[in-house]
């Protein structure tokens, strides 16, 4: 990846807040009007601390990743039920730079989440980025149960599953399109200070997922975690299982009490229960379109 923040941010742009007091429809990223920033990223306070992003397209694996990251950098100890991962690892586009700047440092790493596209996500060589993709039949099961289950934030709470897939194939939600999105990405798959990391592979072989970050995180890490009959290591797969990270779901999200819970199944193939046989035919379609069959293979067979 290139130069750093201030020439490749976006020029007279930066984030906002965007909790306001109304609530937002189901794409909320029209109204994300961004504010003028002057002061990168990087400040020369946190000089010492590398910046580490997760960048996803929204239900890609973000918060599972997160968290498992966290634990191979606190060795293997979980957040506290009343700690929330949004303080730690704070979501850049909802709480601003400022925000991160003086909140997000642990154990050498500033944690930045974000939900934007490869060209809004501010650059740094110097900065650390782990993606996260999932196929788009999953994701969009997994976005409509999302969107659906917080009322607080979008006007969706009575919506269908049939009208929210037509607006994720229009692109007209949170993040905007999915294809594009991931396109973007797939294009830097290869940058040295990018990990790209695919759902589907963390399912199937949460052992190698692990040790993936812990190297990209550095190569004490991967030690760490295998020393002592890898007792850290189990303590990370431990406390990243679906089950663990069910309970105390408020270290999550906000409430969704009377809802489908933010951890939800966490399936693999799970589509097929909800989206009819033309509605998998579209989204195939806008694969296909996008995506080389050499890039298909590559991200799995769950693309095709
Ligand atoms: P489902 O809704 O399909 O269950 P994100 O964090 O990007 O919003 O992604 C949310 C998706 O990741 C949800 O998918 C959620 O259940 C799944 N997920 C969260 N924690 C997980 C874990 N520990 N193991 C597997 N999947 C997990």
């Amino acid at each position: 990846m290139g130069s750093s923040y201030p020439l490749d941010f976006p020029p007279k742009v930066s984030i906002v807040h965007v909790r306001t007091k109304h609530k937002r429809m189901v794409s909320v990223v029209p109204t994300v009007v961004l504010y003028v920033s002057s002061v990168p990223l990087n400040s020369a306070r946190h000089r010492t601390n590398l910046d580490l992003f997760i960048v996803t397209y929204p239900k890609c694996g973000t918060t599972w990743t997160q968290h498992i990251t966290y634990l191979i950098l606190h060795d293997g100890v979980p957040l506290a039920p009343d700690q929330r991962m949004d303080v730690v690892w704070p979501h850049l586009e909802e709480v601003g730079n400022d925000f991160v700047r003086e909140n997000a440092t642990t154990n050498g790493y500033r944690l930045i989440k974000t939900h934007f596209s490869y060209n809004l996500t501010p650059k740094n060589p110097n900065a650390k980025y782990i993606y996260v993709t999932r196929n788009p039949k999953d994701c969009v099961v997994s976005f409509y149960h999302h969107t659906v289950g917080f009322p607080r934030h979008y006007d969706f709470a009575e919506g269908s599953f049939d009208t929210y897939f037509n607006l994720f194939l229009e692109g007209k939600v949170d993040s905007n399109d999915y294809f594009h999105f991931l396109r973007e990405w797939l294009d830097h798959k290869d940058d040295t200070n990018v990990l790209f990391l695919r759902y589907e592979t963390g399912r199937n072989d949460i052992r190698q997922y692990i040790l993936q970050i812990a190297e990209f995180l550095g190569e004490e890490y991967p030690k760490r975690l295998l020393q002592d009959d890898e007792r850290i290591l189990k303590l990370v797969m431990e406390h990243s299982s679906l089950h663990s990270m069910q309970q105390n779901p408020r270290r999550w999200c906000s409430d969704r009490t009377g809802f489908t819970p933010f951890i939800r199944k966490g399936s693999i193939g799970g589509w097929k229960e909800l989206l009819s046989e033309d509605q998998a035919k579209l989204l195939q379609q806008r694969l296909n379109q996008m995506f080389t069959q050499n890039e298909l293979d590559f991200l799995g067979e769950h693309y095709h």
